[in-house]
């Protein structure tokens, strides 16, 4: 997103920001979910989830959890009227507990991007349409956490807000989001696994003109957003401006026109497409290695994209004592300056090859006694199991080319 492009730059915003921020981006008086309490066992419930699961229409009107008959899914106990739950987090900034000095943890992370934005194009030279993105951790207090890190409260996302002039909304918006769906597309996720959703007019959030949700078919839960791209419009930086007093609006010299830059945004969660990855990735084999009298129990093997996995090559010795040991060692100091490695000794070299699987390493490097002698190692690969014998001197170079 940021080192392959010229039109995208990349910042670290502040986490904890002017609380005046949370209030023009609208998320003090909008950034809320529909919540349910069983009157029975006292629990809290999403109530548009509650509904989806019935497949029924949301319906938030009083009275509405009883007419659908919807009811507590613990304890069947019968629900509250929905009220609306605020998602932020506050803190207090300062020592003393006084009025004014409650902030917020960041919901998103592209407000940061947004009141910087001037800062910004300026520092960087851009011209529009141009890209800001960022990294970086997001705390909503969610009122149904859970399918193993699906939903959390605290999260990292990966957005990015493109600020363009409006009349080209309608191309970028396309070409958004289809580099993003390649960009899952081209880190392994199986494209019958993926698909776009456009949202309903009456779930679009409060920012949100036009939004489509890349989604995911996750096992036990069905397809479920990854990703977002959002046509967030003039809203963001016309609100920052009248919130700020500070005028936010682009100059385009050429065409001697002034606005306010729209904005298309691409909201990815790093949580959730890890997620995705590892599902993606992972498999169950009958034993592989170990020969024709190899106990047959299952195997896994996470299948990672090389970019993806964590280590990138595991240094294994055929013997702990002290020359292939040195010699791995060695080895291994090379390898570390470029990819993550690891060094494992202990266990058959079948289970370590194993342990290596498991964790999605692509390579595995072997060293034998005959390293000793002829300077060489085997390289084996975790997906076809074919071992190659390296030249010491040229592992970098091999691993260069694999990489
Ligand atoms: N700035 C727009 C925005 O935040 P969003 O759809 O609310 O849009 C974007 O969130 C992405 O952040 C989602 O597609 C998802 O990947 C991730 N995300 C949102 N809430 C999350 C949570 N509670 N736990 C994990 N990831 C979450």
């Amino acid at each position: 997103m940021v080192q392959e492009r010229d039109d995208v730059v990349g910042l670290d915003s502040a986490i904890l920001m002017h609380p005046k921020i949370w209030e023009a981006s609208g998320h003090v008086e909008g950034f809320t979910d529909p919540l349910v309490d069983c009157r029975k066992c006292k629990k809290r419930w999403r109530a548009d989830h509650l509904f989806e699961s019935k497949n029924l229409k949301p319906d938030f009107r009083p009275g509405a959890m009883a007419k659908h008959e919807v009811k507590c899914p613990e304890c069947r106990g019968d629900l509250t009227d929905v009220r609306k739950f605020n998602l932020m987090f506050e803190t207090q900034m300062g020592a003393v507990e006084e009025e004014g000095s409650t902030l917020y943890l960041r919901p998103e992370t592209c407000q940061g991007i947004y009141v910087n934005f001037l800062n910004v194009q300026q520092s960087m030279r851009k011209k529009l349409p141009f890209g800001i993105a960022q990294i970086g951790k997001a705390f909503r207090n969610e009122i149904t956490p859970g399918h193993f890190t699906f939903r959390t409260r605290e999260f990292e996302q990966m957005e990015q807000q493109y600020f363009i002039h409006p009349d080209d909304k309608k191309k970028v918006f396309k070409m958004w989001k289809e580099a993003r769906r390649q960009w899952y597309l081209d880190l392994g996720l199986g494209k019958s696994k993926l698909r776009f959703r456009e949202h309903e007019k009456d779930e679009l959030a409060h920012y949100a003109a036009e939004a489509w949700d890349i989604e995911y078919d996750y096992p036990g839960m069905g397809f479920k957003e990854l990703a977002g791209v959002h046509d967030r419009g003039d809203w963001d930086l016309s609100r920052h401006e009248k919130f700020s007093g500070q005028d936010l609006k682009y100059f385009d010299q050429e065409k001697n026109e002034k606005f306010t830059p729209h904005i298309v945004e691409t909201s990815d969660g790093a949580d959730r497409a890890t997620l995705a990855f590892l599902i993606d990735a992972y498999e169950e084999v009958e034993t592989r290695s170990g020969g024709k009298d190899a106990k047959h129990e299952k195997e896994v093997v996470l299948r990672l994209h090389k970019s993806l996995a964590p280590i990138k090559m595991a240094i294994l010795p055929l013997s702990k004592k002290e020359p292939l040991q040195k010699l791995s060692f060695e080895i291994q100091s090379e390898l570390r300056k470029h990819w993550m490695t690891q060094y494992d000794e202990t266990g058959s070299i079948g289970k370590r090859y194993r342990r290596q699987d498991e964790i999605g390493t692509p390579y595995c490097v072997t060293v034998d006694f005959d390293s000793l002698e002829d300077k060489k190692v085997t390289v084996r690969d975790r997906d076809t199991m074919e071992q190659e014998r390296v030249s010491i001197e040229e592992l970098r170079d091999y691993f260069e080319n694999k990489f």
